[in-house]
């Protein structure tokens, strides 16, 4: 019999590389939901993949959410910078209007929805 894997598990901790991020679909409040991880030196931060701009995807390529020098998120269609670490918008068309944060938790080397 199979162990069913728990569905709140994103991935390991350690197979995240710094200053890198990584999207998954979830499930929040029944609703699938694409959202993506950073992380940044020991901490990951989470956010609901949707520009506040044009409600769109936030993603240049796939898991391609940071500038060049990887100290912001940047929207891939207009440029709009948020902060890694709050989502917060930084500049461009957000119009100071932040990212969706996503809790998350590191549960013994597991990176977990909670
Ligand atoms: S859709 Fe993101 S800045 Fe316009």
């Amino acid at each position: 019999m199979t162990k069913k894997s728990d569905p709140k598990v994103l991935c390991k901790f350690s197979e995240l590389d710094d200053l890198t991020s990584k999207s998954f679909d979830v499930k929040i409040k029944r609703k699938t939901t694409n959202i993506f991880v950073t992380r940044k030196d020991d901490q990951v931060y989470a956010y609901e993949n949707v520009c506040p701009h044009a409600q769109a995807p936030l993603e240049s390529d796939p898991d391609k959410y940071l500038n060049a020098s990887k100290e912001k998120i940047v929207c891939a269609i207009h440029g709009a910078e948020f902060s890694i670490e709050s989502g917060d918008c930084l500049d461009g068309l957000c119009d100071g209007v932040g990212l969706t944060v996503v809790s998350v938790d590191i549960i013994e080397g597991d990176l977990v929805l909670s």
